[in-house]
């Protein structure tokens, strides 16, 4: 068993090392798979689970991925690499970081989630020139008899990403857990240091450490054990937001992924607002009932960009468009997974607090294609609908997105004031007993009116609601052919639409 191991170990270096980047862009067929997202992020084949490393360098945005190389099913974690000009079309590269064996231990280790900054004054001094790349993410060992142990470890790159070589004194940091994980480092300018966050997953902690080189590191704070505990807490991150209707003053918002708003047999993501005083978190207010990033199904991991320019000074997030609970049977293939629209984030003085607002990046009105003049026959399934609708008399009202037998009902309620998402018809719903279901999220109308924004994306839908105050991300899998859109309820729905110009092809 071991041997073969090992062989399949020699044969994913050798793999690696031969991969070629695909420049297939002028194959009809290419991406053109049922259920192929045109203008989301997925692999060409196999499996992903969360975003790594997200960061900017250089005139180009990496997305790294936990990525399984020899199938579409969660295993053999590695990074999978991919980088884009424009957040929206992507070039596949090589692998970055692969699954590796000790030969002397027999041990194995998984290169599980984690971060990627650029060590721009080579405080690590692994930069052969003035900077250089650096992702710290969580080694994740499998000993025999002894079972599992996390650690941090750290790799580093001189060619912008292309190669990389781990450390050779790793891990960086260890505590001698089997739960430990999921770093996210930045630069935090007043105290010239790094910092990072790491989950200890089931006591809902992240704990707070500090270094000015990257390779040592000491503990500061921890912050947790308040807002939804009711499942393990993954993947930290912290930045700090503008507020949109206090020009010019900002906070910090911690977010993490682990329990979704419809209860823990769903993950998704939940946020604290607050301080960031150098060596914690602290949230404004620790009773504050759960607040959640997200309230579709498949939205998870979600981690924001490193290193954008400060001219530039976007916050921008990716996340996982997939959920735990069903996300290894999804019927796609080859490929499994894709990751969100990049989202702009920021927040929003509201009556009850300040609440998360996030938008679609700008950028994505830069690949509309036609306008939509004819609702009731959209050729593709890639499109994007402004939808208001003048809340009045009726109970529900809205869209319904039908696929020849199958369709997906997007809606406001009156009576529950919700905006609903059922997809309990939307298709292939059969691969698994929790995936047809209607999700919903409370939102109130502005001057009468719910406004969502909608992009479909054949096996993805992405729903912003008022202006990025509510967001809904779900999976749907329609029968093919050309999509007819329609409005149902009392209330005056009105539509437009844009077609969506596919990014791969
Ligand atoms: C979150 C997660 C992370 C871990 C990775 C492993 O989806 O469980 O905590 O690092 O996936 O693939």
């Amino acid at each position: 068993m071991k041997l073969l191991l090992v062989g399949l170990f020699a044969l994913t270096l050798f793999s690696c090392s031969k991969s070629k980047i695909p420049d297939m862009t002028n194959d009809s067929t290419y991406y053109s798979e049922k259920y192929r997202p045109q203008f989301h992020f997925s692999p060409e084949k196999n499996w992903t689970n969360d975003p790594n490393g997200l960061v900017y360098y250089d005139g180009e945005y990496h997305l790294f991925y936990q990525y399984n190389p020899y199938g579409n099913t969660w295993g053999h974690m590695s990074w999978g690499h991919a980088v884009s000009k424009d957040l929206l079309h992507w070039e596949h590269l090589p692998i970055a970081l692969s699954e590796y064996l000790d030969p002397a231990t027999g041990d194995s280790t998984m290169i599980f989630s984690g971060t990627v900054v650029v060590d721009k004054n080579n405080s690590s001094g692994l930069c052969t020139g003035k900077d250089c790349m650096v992702a710290i993410y969580t080694s994740h060992v499998h000993k025999d008899n002894q079972g599992l142990v996390q650690h941090q470890s750290m790799a580093y790159s001189n060619d912008k990403g292309r190669t990389w070589k781990r450390y050779n004194k790793n891990p960086i940091l260890d505590i001698q857990r089997k739960d430990f994980r999921d770093p996210k480092v930045f630069w935090h300018e007043p105290q010239q240091a790094w910092i990072m966050l790491l989950v200890i997953p089931d006591l809902f902690k992240v704990r707070f450490y500090k270094s000015t080189n990257l390779k040592e590191w000491t503990q500061l704070g921890e912050f947790g054990d308040i807002g939804d505990t009711t499942r393990i807490w993954e993947c930290p991150d912290m930045y700090e937001l503008p507020i949109e209707n206090e020009a010019g003053k900002k906070k910090w918002v911690l977010s993490l992924s682990g329990s979704h708003p419809a209860g823990p047999a769903f993950v998704g993501m939940q946020y604290f607002i607050g301080e960031f005083d150098g060596t914690t978190f602290k949230a404004d207010d620790p009773k504050q009932p759960p607040l959640y990033v997200d309230y579709g199904k498949d939205f998870y991991a979600g981690i924001v960009f490193n290193n954008i320019p400060k001219e530039d000074d976007r916050t921008i997030m990716i996340g996982w468009a997939n959920n735990w609970t069903y996300g290894n049977q999804i019927p796609t293939s080859p490929w499994r997974s894709a990751m969100s629209i990049p989202r702009e984030l920021s927040l929003k003085k509201m009556a009850k607090g300040f609440r998360l607002i996030q938008h679609p990046i700008k950028a994505i009105s830069s690949i509309r294609g036609e306008d939509i003049k004819d609702l009731s026959s959209i050729l593709k399934q890639s499109f994007e609908l402004e939808i208001a609708i003048n809340v009045s008399e009726g109970k529900e009202s809205g869209v319904i997105l039908k696929n020849t037998d199958s369709y997906t009902k997007i809606g406001y309620n009156s009576s529950s004031h919700e905006v609903f998402i059922n997809r309990t018809m939307s298709g292939d719903v059969s691969f698994n007993k929790d995936f047809a279901s209607i999700d919903r999220v409370k939102t109130e109308p502005t001057d009468g009116k719910i406004k969502l924004h909608v992009f479909f994306d054949y096996s993805i839908i992405e729903i912003f609601a008022n202006d990025g105050e509510a967001t809904i991300c779900e999976q749907v899998f329609p029968d093919p052919g050309p999509t007819i859109v329609s409005s149902f309820g009392a209330d005056s729905v009105t539509i437009t639409g844009w077609e969506i110009k596919s990014t791969w092809r």
